[in-house]
């Protein structure tokens, strides 16, 4: 768990041998990034980080490694060790997407352990872009995934039969916050949503985006987020940037926020204040509603700069590049949690 944030002096070794390789024709240095959702981006980071400091290292190479790093990790709440549906079934939702608008997405997937690389299968080795339910899990199959057991993890197990004693849908703000694990959760100690989404560019100046999700806790089954929905929960545009979200699902959706926010920053619009707006649209469709919301976006733009906008306060994301590693606090359009 990254309790400590240090400024790591790694630019001493990595930035000339990088810079070096990555004149862009106008002189520019590209410099590899790759930022995340949450706290537990921090680790996601690093796995990301491993891809993309190597001198050719791909940004669709860098997210992809990130999200299963998290996804493998059974104690947390994205992949197979997530909380389940109200029906007790893990359901999983992921997505992926490149410089050249390629993109691949699973939903409503379960047993298959890495839902992000089934989502990347779907991209480079399907006709499709999105495959759902049954047969996604066959698409996964038939490309080697293994089926796994199906069994809740010993954590979600807990939290499920706390939940069914009253079998109550409210779900609490932030509670991704420490996905590894949640300092904040509904009362009968259960975490109610989950996803970890990270953005990367990579030292060829190419951008690539990646989201994996267990979705909302004791959702109705059946229900699908944003997470895998190229365009709300993750749009790339090589020319201009990368955006993903994490939190409400439904409330992205409705905006079709990702490519909302590229949008905004094509006009020329700053990535924290392009979030910003994608956020006020959300709150301005039901202020009252707002309240009781977290929606959080990041965005990086072609050139690495990047920013992030929440609905509540407490959302952080992570950020690691040749010159540092932290957890940055984000902006909010309420300034407590109400
Ligand atoms: N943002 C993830 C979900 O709503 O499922």
């Amino acid at each position: 768990m990254p309790s400590r944030r240090k400024f790591l002096q790694t630019a001493a070794i990595g930035l000339p041998l990088i810079a070096c390789k990555n004149m862009a024709k106008s002189n520019t240095v590209i410099k590899p990034i790759v930022i995340a959702t949450w706290d537990g981006g921090f680790n996601v980071n690093k796995a990301a980080w491993e891809v993309l400091n190597k001198a050719d290292g791909l940004a669709l190479d860098a997210v992809e490694a990130g999200a299963i790093s998290i996804e493998n990790d059974i104690s947390c709440c994205v992949g197979l060790g997530a909380n389940p549906d109200r029906d007790g079934k893990v359901t999983l939702d992921a997505c992926i997407m490149d410089h050249q608008f390629n993109c691949g997405s699973v939903a409503f997937l379960e047993r298959i352990k890495n839902p992000i690389s089934v989502a990347r299968k779907v991209m480079e080795s399907s006709p499709h872009v999105f495959l759902v339910g049954e047969g996604a899990q066959q698409f996964a199959l038939a490309q080697g995934f293994e089926l796994q057991d199906g069994k809740l993890s010993a954590k979600a197990q807990s939290e499920y039969e706390s939940w069914l004693i009253k079998s109550e849908y409210s779900p609490v703000i932030n509670v991704e916050k420490g996905a590894i694990p949640a300092p904040q959760k509904l009362s009968n100690g259960a975490i109610n949503h989950d996803t970890m989404a990270l953005v990367a560019l990579d030292s060829a100046g190419n951008l690539a985006g990646a989201c994996t999700t267990s979705g909302m806790a004791f959702k109705m089954h059946g229900r699908i987020g944003d997470s895998p929905i190229i365009g709300s929960g993750l749009y790339v545009d090589n020319e201009v940037g990368a955006v993903t979200a994490t939190g409400q699902g439904e409330e992205v959706i409705r905006i079709s926020g990702a490519s909302y926010i590229i949008s905004l920053m094509r006009s020329g619009i700053a990535p924290k204040e392009a979030c910003r707006k994608a956020v006020e649209k959300i709150v301005n469709i039901n202020p009252e509603k707002a309240k009781t919301l977290q929606v959080a976006f990041i965005a990086l733009d072609k050139n690495g700069n990047h920013g992030a906008f929440a609905i509540q306060p407490e959302f952080t994301y992570c950020v690691r590049d040749l010159e540092r590693e932290e957890e940055l606090k984000c902006d909010s359009y309420f300034k407590s949690v109400i």
